[in-house]
């Protein structure tokens, strides 16, 4: 007797899965978003279900094969990984198009097999795109259309695919339309099994929406190996690549690039974007260096304070952790009477750049204090620290690179945590401190 299938149900903002279908997603309230999830007709019948087991040492690991794009192979972590899958994710319009045709472009001009399949763009219209970067390359392949399993059939052989976007195809063992969750399902597993199979690398490119959801099922992010955000704001030409997820790599590697006439370029010196070389004394502004993987640069950060017209107080915060500033506003007014409880706070890291962890709090205490008492900060220092709940500055890792990008750009004087262990440094003087209170005598 035949089992009567039971229908599964999939909210395409947040990923939540049921069994009966309702208006209003039950776990994050958005309207109109739950869909009924189609099963794609079992796995290829040629993947082999399982491997034998082999030893170590007989066992080939996979080189890197390079993007041809210095920013993109650190973010990577030294490159493509052959038979891996990669979800490159971004607003529409922020350049990712733009960033995988350059690359794709790059790899061709090195003799690499390179297919560009677009759902989104005639041939001829990629071509344009193509002309329009000035990358002059006969190999590369350019497939149109609809159907992913036709043109992923004939991309056998390459090094490297380009599916975009993984929205805008759909598999032809389902019906629905392209971007339904069933079919973005069914496009990403099929990318993913051509991947494996032909041992090429397949990225695809997925649109997320204001919220910064990838846009489809959330279980995307979960099926691919590695997955990319390309952010920035669109008014500004500089845009920040970030690996959220990698299997093969860390993910703490920044690359930034400058969205020009002729496609991306590469930012090599980041302080470039998000310090500006100015001796004026202005309070609430202060300067401190942050580490990326494996660089650091400058960063400039910005705290207004004002007295609030509301009854509760707005506490805004750019580029830092909410909660962090809150924490930080928290341990200034208790431990040193800098109270801003019906003040509003704004905080700003210049440049768009979003800083991570507690790395710059003593910058941020110092700009936060500073603008309070509208008393500026010496411009002459850098502060290095992160700040504890009892007020304490604590030291931070890479030091060393932290003060040698600063002293590159002129930075003698240096407020560090008296607990920091670093190597001696010529031409730079430290000033070790134990709490916050000192750090501000010291530069107010
Ligand atoms: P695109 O790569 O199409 O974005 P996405 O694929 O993420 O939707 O790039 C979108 C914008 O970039 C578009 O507004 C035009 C601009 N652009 C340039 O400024 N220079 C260029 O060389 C190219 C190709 C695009
Ligand atoms: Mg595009």
């Amino acid at each position: 007797m035949g089992k009567k299938e039971s229908k599964k149900y999939e909210c395409i903002e947040c990923g939540y899965t049921g069994t009966t279908w309702s208006g209003r997603c039950p776990k994050c309230g958005a309207w109109g978003t739950i869909e009924e999830v189609l099963a794609l007709p079992s796995e290829d019948s040629q993947m082999k279900s399982f491997i034998l087991p082999l030893p170590l040492h007989e066992i080939k690991s996979p080189s890197r094969l390079s993007s041809q794009d210095e920013e993109l192979d650190r973010v990577l972590g030294g490159g493509w990984v052959p038979g891996s899958s990669v979800l490159l994710a971004g607003e529409p319009g922020i350049g990712k198009s733009t960033i995988l045709l350059q690359t794709c472009l790059r790899m061709a001009q090195k003799g690499k097999n390179v297919v560009y399949l677009s759902g989104e763009e005639s041939p001829s219209q990629v071509a344009l795109r193509a002309k329009r970067l000035g990358i002059a390359s006969q190999n590369l392949k350019i497939g149109s259309g609809y159907n992913i399993d036709d043109l992923l059939a004939g991309s056998s052989g390459s090094d490297l695919v380009v599916v975009d976007s993984v929205q805008s195809f759909t598999s032809g063992d389902l019906p629905g339309l392209p971007g339904t969750p069933s079919q973005v399902r069914a496009v990403a597993q099929k990318a993913i099994s051509s991947a494996k199979q032909n041992g090429c690398t397949v990225v695809m490119i997925g649109h997320i929406n204001k919220e910064g959801l990838i846009a489809g099922p959330k279980l995307l992010e979960h099926m691919v190996d590695t997955v990319l955000l390309f952010s920035g704001d669109r008014l500004s030409p500089y845009r920040v690549l970030r690996a959220v997820k990698n299997r093969f790599g860390a993910t703490d590697e920044m690359g930034v690039y400058e969205m020009l006439d002729k496609g991306l370029f590469a930012v090599n010196d980041p302080t470039r974007l998000y310090w500006r070389n100015k001796d004026e004394k202005v309070p609430g502004v202060t300067v401190t260096p942050v580490v990326e993987g494996s660089r650091a640069f400058l960063v400039e950060i910005q705290a207004l304070v004002a007295t609030s017209p509301f009854p509760y107080p707005k506490r805004t915060a750019i580029g830092v952790d909410p909660s962090r500033l809150q924490l930080l506003l928290a341990v200034l007014e208790r431990r040193f009477g800098v109270s801003t409880i019906s003040q509003d706070v704004y905080v700003n890291v210049v440049g768009g750049v979003a800083v991570r962890g507690p790395q710059a709090d003593l910058a941020l205490c110092a700009a936060l204090a500073s603008a309070h008492h509208s008393r500026p900060v010496d411009p002459s220092y850098c502060l290095i620290g992160e700040v504890g709940l009892a007020g304490e500055v604590r030291p931070l890792p890479r030091i060393t690179s932290r003060i040698k990008e600063a002293k590159r750009l002129g930075y003698k004087r240096f407020i560090i945590s008296k607990g920091q262990e670093l190597e001696k440094i010529e031409g730079v003087s430290l000033y070790k401190v134990e709490n916050i209170k000192e750090a501000l005598e010291e530069v107010g």
